[in-house]
């Protein structure tokens, strides 16, 4: 993947997934080499549709879907877990994953139930490591998946 320079921070905003945005998310690709990280948009809005608590939201820059991301806050637990995030190929590299992560925390904190975040990737996944740890995202070790799992305890 090309670091592209002049990285900024960009304003970004969740929505609902919709009709309306329903396309550009399927539209969406990580870089090939990233295929292995993450499902397809296409099998994460199918488990989206047959689980009640799964939370989608496309990520929109400038009235582009850019991004896609899923996560889970049950109202009977105190920990929300990040489980798909991922910036189209060609939207990388230019802090837009930062941004929706800020967001992502901003809208889970405002729930308002939820004391930690807990993010999960594989652990050769330098991209997502560098960029919730840059958000103070612990890692914890791996789950039964090998997958590694990241907590962040929410302040205040
Ligand atoms: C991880 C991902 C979402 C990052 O999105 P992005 O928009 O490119 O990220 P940003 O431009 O906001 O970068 C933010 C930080 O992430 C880290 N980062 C992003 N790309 C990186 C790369 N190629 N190498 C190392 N670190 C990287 C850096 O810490 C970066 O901060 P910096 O620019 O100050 O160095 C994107 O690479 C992606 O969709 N990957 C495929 C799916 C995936 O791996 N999802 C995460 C697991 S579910």
């Amino acid at each position: 993947m090309t670091r592209r320079a002049g990285t900024i921070d960009r304003p970004v905003a969740l929505e609902p997934v919709s009709k309306g945005n329903r396309a550009a998310i399927l539209a969406l690709e990580p870089l090939p080499e990233q295929q292995e990280y993450v499902a397809s948009n296409a099998e994460s809005l199918a488990e989206a549709e047959q689980d009640d608590e799964a939370i989608a939201r496309a990520v929109v820059c400038a009235g582009r879907v850019v991004g896609f991301l899923m996560y889970s806050a049950p109202k009977d637990d105190d920990e929300a877990i990040i489980y798909r995030f991922m910036v189209d190929r060609r939207e990388q590299g230019r802090g837009l994953g930062r941004a929706a992560v800020g967001k992502a925390l901003e809208e889970i904190a405002k729930l308002g139930h939820i004391r930690r975040v807990a993010i999960c990737y594989e652990p050769e996944n330098e991209a997502a490591r560098r960029l919730y740890a840059g958000f103070g995202f612990v890692e914890q070790g791996l789950d039964e998946d090998d997958e590694m799992i990241a907590v962040l305890e929410l302040g205040g």
